[in-house]
């Protein structure tokens, strides 16, 4: 679903250069839950800005669904982000002017859907998300919950192959962060979609069945169900052959 070849991001400040990716290496399957977790500045921006095509590699490949997002063009990427992809923001980012079903709708109207269908489709989704009752408000008009999980409403109402997420409860209590957590990962398994999440919480970043951990721009940790998948550590403990072959020549 998601590849990544040899990633590599560096930035020029004045004359120094400075290095945000450092040859990261990934894969993340189709229906997978990602949290990419590590402290500030250590690359997760970066690396989910790569993956969603919105900066281009210094070096190494970026392909969704085989496609190659690292070597689109601008018109192709629009295109490729408006079939496949849905984005959650910290600040939600909703249009202020419209209400929450107008901003859950407007997505659609790109893809050509009839107004009277997006609005179906969006109150549907808002409903879900027990936002019935907010379908006509605006964002200032609804708590910071409320705005991101119309935030997510919206993401998700294209039916996207892959949503990306920055730091998607960065701006909630934890209380509310927690319920969100666990509607993004309900939304995840429940639709089959890839979903990959930028934390600094490693605590968050635990309830994803899938952590990597970012470090100095490189990978430090990949866990899957609690399992390793970093190359270093799947590499076979190895049978201490040597000593049994001279234990056996020792006796004749
Ligand atoms: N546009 C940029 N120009 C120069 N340096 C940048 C730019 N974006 C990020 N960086 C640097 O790259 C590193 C990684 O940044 P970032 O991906 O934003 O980290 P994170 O999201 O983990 O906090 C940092 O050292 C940051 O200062
Ligand atoms: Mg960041």
């Amino acid at each position: 679903m998601i590849r990544v070849e040899n990633l590599r991001k560096v930035y020029k400040v004045g004359d120094e250069k400075v290095v945000a990716l450092d040859n990261i290496s990934v894969k993340i399957e189709k229906g997978e839950f990602c949290c990419i977790v590590g402290t500030s500045g250590s690359g997760k921006s970066t690396l989910l800005n790569m993956l969603a095509g919105l900066e281009k590699p210094t070096k190494g490949k970026v392909r969704i669904n085989g496609q190659l997002v690292s070597k689109m063009t601008e018109k192709e990427l629009a295109k490729f982000r408006q079939e496949n992809i849905g984005f959650i923001f910290q600040s939600y980012n909703l249009m202020p002017t419209l209400t929450a079903t107008e901003n859950v709708a407007f997505p659609l109207l790109f893809k050509g859907v009839d107004r009277d269908i997006r609005e179906k489709k969006a109150k549907k989704i808002l409903k879900e998300m027990g936002l019935g009752d907010r379908l006509n408000h605006k964002p200032g008009e609804m708590s910071g919950g409320q705005q991101q999980r119309v935030g997510i409403a919206r993401a998700f109402v294209g039916r996207p192959n892959v949503i990306f997420a920055d730091e998607p409860t960065g701006n909630l209590d934890s209380a509310t962060t927690e319920q969100v957590m666990k509607m993004l990962l309900d939304i995840s398994q429940q639709n089959n979609i890839t979903f990959v999440m930028v934390t600094h919480d490693p605590e968050l970043a635990q309830m994803a069945p899938r952590v990597i951990t970012l470090k100095d721009g490189r990978v430090v940790s990949d866990m899957k169900d609690g399992v390793s998948l970093l190359e270093q550590d799947l590499i076979p403990e190895q049978e201490n052959e040597t000593e049994i072959i001279s234990t056996q020549t020792a006796d004749q």
